[in-house]
């Protein structure tokens, strides 16, 4: 009976042995330009974890749920037009709204697997005229640290073949470009932990090493702190 009222009150049996085994869940990131295949490879990951037993779940940003969100969605969808700073601080606050969620999430045990995270907001800024890589970082310094990030290579003219650009703002090739230019300096920096994987091959041959590197770094995240990013 007692021991009943002990699962009773951690919600369930899943939470309770996490919490007897006190490791965190690891933060998975997927970035690349548009195309790339990072929504398609998030949920093959989730679903792969979740089927190997682990407890995985999924997030993306701009998460367009939230009154933040949907400010971007708005912009993204060209329905109205905001000044760029302020639209890059609203990019970065929408990752800041998640921040409770997503260190809740890890502690219980959670792996998640994120879908576009800051380096999307820094790229994208900073490929606008008048932006530097430092001011861009800035707002999103502090941000929980991904334990890894896979950066999915895919050259822009083959991004292309993969449907035409929709009609959302940044859907052009030359803006994409600078993208991918700016996601390279980002990549620069050694104090995250990046993996660039080949994403011009099939989904499964991609998603294979893809599962590879996220089961090492869940067995590795597990006894350690989170990070900050950029600090
Ligand atoms: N390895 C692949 N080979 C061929 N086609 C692919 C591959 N991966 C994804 N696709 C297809 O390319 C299109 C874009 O994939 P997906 O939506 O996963 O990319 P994305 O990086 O999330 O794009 P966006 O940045 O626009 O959200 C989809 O039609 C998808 O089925
Ligand atoms: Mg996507």
């Amino acid at each position: 009976m007692a021991l009943i009222k002990v699962l009773y009150s951690f919600g369930g049996t899943g939470k309770f042995w996490r919490f007897i085994n006190c490791s965190r869940g690891a933060l998975i990131v997927l970035e690349g330009v548009d195309r790339a295949g990072k929504t398609t490879q998030c949920q093959k990951l989730v679903q792969a974890l979740q089927q190997s037993g682990q407890a995985a779940e999924m997030m993306r940003f701009p998460d367009r749920a939230t009154k933040i969100g949907q400010l971007i969605s708005s912009y993204l969808e060209k329905k109205s037009n905001l000044e760029d700073h302020t639209v890059h601080l609203l990019f970065s606050a929408n990752r800041w709204e998640m921040v409770p969620l997503i260190r809740q999430k890890l502690e219980e045990g959670i792996n998640l697997v994120v879908d576009r995270y800051a380096f999307s907001g820094v790229a994208f800024t900073s490929a606008k005229p008048g932006f530097t890589l430092e001011w861009c970082m800035n707002p999103d310094m502090g941000l929980p640290k991904p334990d890894l990030v896979m950066f999915l290579q895919l050259n822009p003219s083959m991004a292309e073949n993969r449907g035409e650009y929709g009609i959302e703002r940044y859907e052009t090739s030359a803006f994409q470009r600078t993208v991918q230019q700016r996601f390279e300096e980002l990549m620069q920096d050694s104090s995250v932990n990046w993996k660039v994987i080949d994403a011009a091959r099939t989904i499964e041959e991609v998603h294979k090493d893809i599962k590879l590197l996220s089961e090492d770094i869940i067995s590795l995240a597990q006894n350690q702190p989170v990070g900050e990013l950029w600090r």
